[in-house]
């Protein structure tokens, strides 16, 4: 056999080059190029191609066809009865389906998927479900331990340790095999033909394909977990996001209670809904009203702040924007964002300066979200450039209000999606006060203002000059 070469695999997007490089050429990234062992070809092994069945077929087989109207006798999705869990998964978990889970270590990934495990084992969203969790990084004693700690049951629940994935699929398949399982996480399996160390990305994507091949023929719905790394990014990402069919992050700030799930990719469901729990001594628990969370530590009339009515996904979330704006001695002051876009709080800022001459340049600005949300909406514009003026001009924003609205470049305020579900949203809340964008004039109603003191704000100028 010809002495296997070294290949040089980048550990972000899976390129593979000759030699080492300090930067990848396929996605620009640094220092994410390692070497690695190609995988040798043992015959009928787990090989990266060739699949569980082993062996190299001469000729093709025939495909089994059905009809698209055919009838499965499977509940099509599996429901956790975790309300918050279900709507991200667009209704339930997809037979058969692989979904990633990605988040910081220490987020709370295994503590959500033992919980959904749980709800699912004791029937919480429906007939009772066989379940497997398999963990890569924990003892049995210690998810079981913890399990007992949640006060989490369920008979049906199958635990294991391992990371071989030989392994896994030896013990799954079978025609009992559970309709779901977690695979906790996909950066400690290894495919045992490749000689790359787990966690490195040809094994990651060789597990994962391993696994997923798996969940296909069994039906079974497979949990993902996968670690993010420092920039951000579930490690071998874009390989593992091509993969699987749903994406969902789990992210929240460190020291904040609040926890974020939210669908970056669904092949059967929404990507812009999202669930909020609370991590409390006793795990994790839904937030139904998230909203009134996120106000929760507001204080009354201070200036540089201002409630923006959001939307994410279908549902409305008032969240608190806070803004500071102080002299800077530095030649370019610090500009420092939590919870939004630099680009588009540098945006906000040169649209005050140009267009409303509000000299903001020579000051430091911060930028901050209220609660660990992160926000992506453009109709957060007028919000923050709200706080941004109470701040700088040290005047509040009555607590009241609440703003919502885009900003275009040359000030214009423009309209947004679904206002009457926000303001709707805000008056439940016991706001009073709204600054929205011109409505057109079939909208003007006053059944639609939900009892709020409307204020139509056209030019970023006259936000200023209130
Ligand atoms: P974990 O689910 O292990 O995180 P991940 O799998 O994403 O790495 O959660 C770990 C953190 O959650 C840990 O810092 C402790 C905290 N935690 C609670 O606050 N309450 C609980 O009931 C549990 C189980 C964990
Ligand atoms: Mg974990």
């Amino acid at each position: 056999m010809a002495k296997l070469q070294s290949r040089y695999v980048c550990q972000s997007c899976g390129a593979v080059t000759a030699k080492w490089l300090g930067r990848c050429e396929s996605c620009g990234e640094w220092n994410s190029i390692i070497e690695e062992t190609p995988r040798e070809s043992v015959p009928g092994g787990l090989g990266q191609s060739k699949g569980l069945s082993g062996g190299r077929r001469s000729a093709g087989q025939r495909l089994e066809f059905v009809e698209l109207q055919g009838t499965s006798e499977q509940a099509p999705r599996l429901p956790t009865g975790i309300a918050e869990f279900d709507r991200v998964c667009g209704g339930g978990l997809v037979n058969g389906s692989a979904v990633l889970i990605g988040g910081d270590p220490g987020i709370g990934k295994s503590t959500l998927l033992t919980q959904a495990v749980a709800a699912l084992g004791s029937g919480a969203g429906g007939p009772p479900v066989k379940c497997a969790y398999i963990s890569g990084e924990e003892a049995v004693d210690q998810v079981r331990l913890r399990a007992r700690r949640l006060g989490l049951g369920g008979t049906n629940i199958l635990l294991a340790a391992a990371t071989s994935v030989r392994d896994i699929a030896a013990s799954l398949d079978s025609q009992d095999a559970p309709r779901i399982v977690v695979v906790d996480s996909i950066q400690t399996m290894y495919v045992d033909s490749l000689d790359s160390a787990p966690g490195t990305v040809t094994q990651v994507r060789a597990s994962a394909q391993e696994l997923i091949r798996l969940a296909k023929r069994r039906g079974f719905a497979l949990l993902l977990v996968g670690h993010v790394t420092k920039e951000g990014v579930i490690a071998g990402p874009k390989v593992l996001e091509h993969m699987v069919d749903t994406v969902l992050t789990f992210e929240g700030e460190r020291g904040h209670p609040f926890r974020i799930l939210r669908a970056v990719k669904n092949r059967f469901g929404p990507t812009d809904e999202i669930g909020v729990f609370e991590m409390t001594e006793d795990g994790l628990s839904e937030v139904a009203n998230p909203s009134a969370l996120f106000l929760a530590e507001r204080r009354g009339n201070v200036s540089g702040s201002a409630v923006f009515a959001g939307l994410e996904g279908s549902r409305p979330v008032l969240v608190e924007i806070q803004a500071l704006v102080s002299p800077s001695p530095q030649a370019t002051p610090r500009r420092a964002v939590i919870g939004w876009d630099t680009g588009r709080l540098a945006m906000v800022l040169a649209v005050l300066e140009a267009r409303c001459g509000l000299a903001l340049a020579g000051n430091e600005v911060y930028l901050n979200v209220a609660g660990g949300l992160r926000i992506g909406e453009p109709a957060a514009d007028l919000a923050v450039a709200a706080a941004l003026v109470s701040a700088a001009t040290d005047q509040a924003v009555t607590d009241e209000t609440v703003v919502f609205g885009e900003i275009g470049l040359s000030g214009e305020v423009r309209a947004v999606s679904q206002a009457d579900t926000r303001l709707k949203e805000a008056a439940k809340l016991g706001f009073t006060r709204a600054l929205i964008p011109p409505r057109r004039a079939r909208t003007k109603k006053r059944e639609s203002d939900h009892g709020l003191e409307i204020r139509e704000i056209e030019h970023l100028q006259d936000l200023v000059a209130m």
